[in-house]
C-alpha cells in the first residue's frame, strides 16, 4: 500500500487567491485520488473556476501549495502544466468557432507527445462521440449546445492528458443532453481519466461523481463521498442558508 501521502494523483492544500484587494478563495483544500470523478459544487461566484484556473496556473495563488504527482506545480507556466497532464475543458463549451471540428480537434493534438498518436487519439474521440465524427468537416458555429460541449470534452482528450477539469459541464443544456453527457464522462472515467467537474447541479454532481467538496464565497463549507452527502444539506450550502455562510 501507497501512504496516504502519495496516493493521491493530485492536491491542493491552504490555497488563497486574490484579484487585486479582492479575495476569491478562502484556504482552499482537495484532494483527487486517481482514477476518481470528484465533483465541486458551488453557486455563480463561489469561486469554481477561480480554483480551475490556479490549478492550471492561469491564476497566481498567494498562499499554499499545489501538487500534482507529488510534484509542486504552483509556480509552474500553464503550458507546463498540460504538458505534465492537466487539462481543462473551459466554462461555456468554448470552441473554435472558424475552425471545423475535426481541426478543432486536432488543436487538442499540439504536445509532441499527442501528436505523435494524434490519429489513435482522434479514433476514440469519435469512437465515444459519434455526431463529431459525422460533423468533422463543418464549422464549430453550426454545432448545437450539446455537440460544443462534446467537441469541448473530445478536445480535452486530444490532449492525452492524465486530469481532465471541466468547468460547468451541464450549463445551458437541456437534461437530456446533460444526462448522454454525463454517461460518455462515466465511460471516459472507466477507461481510467481521472475527472474534477464544476456544478451548479447538487442533484447530478452527488449521482455522478465519487467525491464531492461544496464551495460557497471562497471557501470549502462541506466534503464528502457523494453517496454519503446529504441532498437537501448540500443544496442548503449551495443557497446560502446561514449555518454555511
Ligand atoms: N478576473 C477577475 N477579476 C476580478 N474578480 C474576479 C475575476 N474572476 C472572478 N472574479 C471574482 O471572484 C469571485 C469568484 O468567481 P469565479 O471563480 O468565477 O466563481 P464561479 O466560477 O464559482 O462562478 C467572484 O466574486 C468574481 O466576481
Ligand atoms: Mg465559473
Amino acid at each position: 500500500m501507497l501512504n496516504q501521502e502519495n496516493k493521491e494523483l493530485l492536491t491542493v492544500e491552504n490555497l488563497d487567491v486574490h484579484y487585486g484587494d479582492l479575495q476569491a478563495l478562502y484556504n482552499v483544500s482537495l484532494q483527487i485520488s486517481p482514477g476518481s470523478i470528484v465533483s465541486i459544487i458551488g453557486s455563480n461566484g463561489a469561486g469554481k473556476s477561480t480554483l480551475l484556473g490556479t490549478i492550471t496556473g492561469i491564476n497566481k495563488p498567494t498562499r499554499g501549495k499545489i501538487t500534482f504527482k507529488s510534484q509542486d506545480i504552483g509556480s509552474v507556466p500553464t503550458h507546463t502544466i498540460v504538458a505534465k497532464g492537466i487539462t481543462m475543458s473551459p466554462e461555456g463549451s468554448r470552441v473554435f468557432e472558424k475552425m471545423s471540428v475535426e481541426e478543432n480537434l486536432f488543436m487538442g493534438a499540439y504536445l509532441p507527445n499527442a501528436r505523435r498518436k494524434r490519429q489513435e487519439l482522434l479514433k476514440r474521440v469519435y469512437g465515444l462521440f459519434p455526431v463529431l465524427k459525422e460533423k468533422s468537416g463543418q464549422l464549430a458555429t453550426y454545432l448545437s449546445g450539446g455537440q460544443r460541449q462534446m467537441l469541448a470534452i473530445g478536445r480535452a482528450l486530444m490532449v492525452d492528458p492524465e486530469v481532465i477539469l471541466c468547468d460547468e459541464v451541464s450549463m445551458g443544456l437541456a437534461p437530456v443532453i446533460v444526462k448522454d453527457i454525463y454517461h460518455k464522462i462515466r465511460e471516459i472515467n472507466r477507461e481510467g481519466m481521472t475527472f474534477v467537474l464544476v456544478e451548479q447541479d447538487v442533484k447530478r454532481s452527488l449521482k455522478y461523481s465519487d467525491y464531492s467538496y461544496v464551495m460557497v464565497k471562497g471557501k470549502i463549507v462541506m466534503e464528502g463521498p457523494s453517496s454519503e452527502l446529504p441532498e437537501d444539506e448540500v443544496k442548503d450550502a449551495f443557497f446560502g442558508i446561514h449555518k454555511y455562510a
